[in-house]
Formats: C-alpha cells, structure tokens, sequence
C-alpha cells in the first residue's frame, strides 16, 4: 500500500531560509527573528527589506527601498482602465488578480520566448519591490470604485502604510491605527510553504516568470480556507449579531457541520503564533474606536469555540474585525492579505530559483481498470 499522504500533510518538500514555523513552541521567525518583536518595532518596508534580503536594512538602504517605493505607488492610468472594465460586482480578488496580470505582461513585452521567462535575480527582486509598491494603490482603488468614488493620488510624505491609509480613505487615521495596520501587514508577510506560496513555488519550478508565479497564488489565496477566511469571519461575526446569540448559532452551525472560519490551522493545532499579537491591536482599535460590542462577540464565539472543539482562532480571526474596525469593506480583506504576502511569495520566488528542481509529486492510480475501444485495431 502506498502512503498517501493526503493534502500534503507533513510532508516536508525542501528547505528554506525565509521563515521558520514552530508548532511545538508556537513560534514564527522571519529570517531568525520572532515575528512578534518584528511587528512592534519595524516599518512594514524594513519586514519586506528582511524577508527579500536576509538582514534588516540599515537607515540608507530602508531610505533607498523607501524612495524606489514611492515611485512605483500611484496607480498606473492603463491598469486603472484595465480594473473599470472588471464588473463592479465582481470580487476584488478578481480584480487584483486581472491587474497583477496586466503589469506583468507589460513588463515582460519584448523579452522573448519562454525561455527567458524566468529572469534574473536582480531582475526579479526589481520586480517584487515595484510590485510591492504599486499594490496598495490596486486594492485602495478595489475599494473605493465600489463605493463609487475616484482614486486618491499617494503622498510622498507618508511612509507606506500611512499612505495605504490614505489612498483607501483620503485621509490618515491616528497612529494608533496606523500602527495597528502596520502590524497586520508584518503579521501577514510570510508563513512558509502555506498553500499560496507552495503555489508559487510549484509555478516558478517550471522556469516561469515571477508575476505568472504571483497570478497563480492570489487564485490559492482567494478560498476561504486559506487567505478568504478573514473576509468569511467577518460574514459570520454579522451572522451572529452579538455575543448573546453565539450560544445558539453555534449549536446549528456545529448541527450542520460547518466549518468556522477563522479557527484552525494544519501546522499550528494549539494557537496561532501570530494571534496574540493581532489581538493586542484589535484591541487598541476596540478602545480607539469604543466598540466593546466587537470585543465581547469576539471574545464569546472564541470561549465557546475553543472549549467544544479544542480548536483555536488562527491570524484571520482577529484581523477581520480589525480591519472592519478600519472602515475596510469586509471584500478587501483578502486583498490586504495579498499586499502583505506579496513580500513572502517573491522572497519564495527568489529562493526557488537560486536552487530549483521542478515540482512534480507522483499520485497512486484509483481509476478505471485499463479497457479498450470496441473494434479498435492497432496499425501493424
Ligand atoms: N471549524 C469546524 N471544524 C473544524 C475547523 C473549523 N474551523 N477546523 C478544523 N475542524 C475540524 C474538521 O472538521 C475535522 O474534524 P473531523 O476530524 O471530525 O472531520 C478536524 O477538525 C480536522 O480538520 P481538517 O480540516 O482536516 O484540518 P486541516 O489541518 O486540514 O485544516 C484548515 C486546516 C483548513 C485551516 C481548517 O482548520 C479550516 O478549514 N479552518 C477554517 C478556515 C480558516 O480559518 N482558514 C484560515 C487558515 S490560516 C490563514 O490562512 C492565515
């Protein structure tokens, strides 16, 4: 009997250097450095320096990654025409994904066959900075086009999350919250050979080029049980109400075997190492916005979850409701996922192709035994 290993489950596939999960001591490090200490000191910028580069960037070179930043960050005209023509009702995912593919086939016009599609390294950490850069300006966009209102040009005096801010609301909210989102970005980074970033992975292995790499792992991203769950936490906290009815809404949402979202991992099975730190902002948003009614919903459908199931909450249950808190639509959620994990799939990217093997697993055959077409005869 051949050992399926079903989902891939505790298999590992390669090395890497990017990040380390530790299930067993609930620990992510980026590049060796726990995530938690990197979201309370670092600029979201210097997380992206560290996971492409391998060290923090000294002043010049955080300085140096800020101005390329700043002038890849205004929403080129041609990929705002290319979003209008998305139908508005469409999931944002879509639309991100459609506008990523634009900006590569642009960049790569003219490069040849497919043999030169891979690149080079300087090439591709050129290409992930500028996309890095320019994503916010999609998914602020994404977000105010639904509510029928034009884009909102970057200012140059504001460091990238701030500006993200701005260009989603034509305004910069408190520290507080700037900090808070700062947070969530780092927080949502990198996280190993997740589903997205195999994803990535598996397509870069093929000698494809790095935005057909990026296309691919938003598609992983947008389902629910990866990336979308945070956008599926916020339907189900309206679902609910309130923290009175969790009681009686969880007893037909278990009676009907659904899955909560929000609550579950493959790798971590007692708490996600990220959490802690994500509730520690939602919950200065909770004071700054004084919506105690999202703490006590949260706080209830968490208690009675765990202590049914002995199933804990992962990142997207607290960065729903903080991004709800922000003023972001419950849809753009995801897509603030991408904007963040831009940063690991192009440091997963650049590693694959300074070692690669093409990926290619084996599967068992459970089909039909092998028959014929009636009256076929072979040519002699
Ligand atoms: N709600 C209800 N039951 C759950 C949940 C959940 N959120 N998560 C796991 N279970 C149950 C399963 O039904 C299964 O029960 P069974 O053995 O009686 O059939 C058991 O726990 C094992 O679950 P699996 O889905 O097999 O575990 P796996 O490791 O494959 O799944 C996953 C991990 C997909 C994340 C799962 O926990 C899930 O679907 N969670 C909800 C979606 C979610 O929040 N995804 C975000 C992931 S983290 C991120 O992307 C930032």
């Amino acid at each position: 009997m051949t050992d399926i290993k079903k989902g891939l489950a505790g298999v590992v596939v390669d090395y890497t250097a990017v990040s380390k999960v530790n299930p067993e001591t609930n620990s992510l490090l980026y590049r060796g450095y726990p995530v938690q200490e990197l979201a309370a000191t670092q600029p979201f910028e210097a997380v992206a320096y560290l996971l492409w580069n391998g060290e923090l960037p000294t002043d010049v070179e955080l300085a140096q990654l800020r101005a390329v930043e700043r002038q890849n960050r205004a929403l080129p005209a041609d990929v705002r025409a290319v979003i209008d023509r998305v139908p508005l009702d469409a999931h944002p995912m879509d639309e991100l994904r459609t506008a990523v593919s634009l900006i590569g086939a642009q960049d790569l016009a003219g490069s040849g066959s497919v043999l030169d599609a891979s690149g080079n390294p300087e090439e591709n950490l050129a290409r992930s900075v500028r996309l890095f850069a320019v994503l916010p300006a999609i998914v602020a966009y994404g977000q105010r086009r639904r509510r029928g209102l034009e884009p909102v040009a970057p200012r140059d005096d504001l460091d990238y999350s701030a500006n993200f801010l701005w260009m989603t609301f034509g305004e910069v909210p408190d520290d507080v919250v700037v900090d808070a989102f700062n947070r969530s970005m780092i927080l949502y980074a990198e996280h190993s050979f997740n589903a997205s970033t195999f994803t990535a992975r598996v397509i870069t292995s093929t000698l494809s080029d790095l935005y057909s790499a990026v296309v691919g792992a938003i598609g992983a991203l947008k389902g629910p049980l990866h990336g979308g769950a945070n956008e599926a936490v916020l339907h189900i906290f309206d679902e609910i109400g309130d923290a009175a009815a969790v009681n009686g809404w969880l007893d037909t949402a278990l009676a009907e075997k659904r899955k909560i979202m929000g609550f579950g991992h493959r790798v971590y099975k007692r708490g996600d190492s990220r959490v802690p730190t994500m509730k520690a902002a939602l919950d200065t948003l909770v004071n700054h916005y004084d919506r105690p009614d999202v703490a006590a919903l949260y706080d209830a459908l968490e208690s009675e979850f765990v202590a049914r199931k002995g199933i804990y909450p992962n990142l997207d249950y607290p960065s729903g409701p903080a991004y709800n808190l922000i003023g972001f639509d419950t849809l753009t959620f995801t897509p603030l996922f991408v904007a963040a994990r831009v940063t690991g799939w192009t440091s997963h990217i650049l590693e694959q192709l300074a070692a690669n093997a093409l990926i290619r697993p084996l599967s068992e055959y459970n089909g039909a035994d092998e028959r014929h077409i009636d009256g076929y005869v072979a040519d002699e």
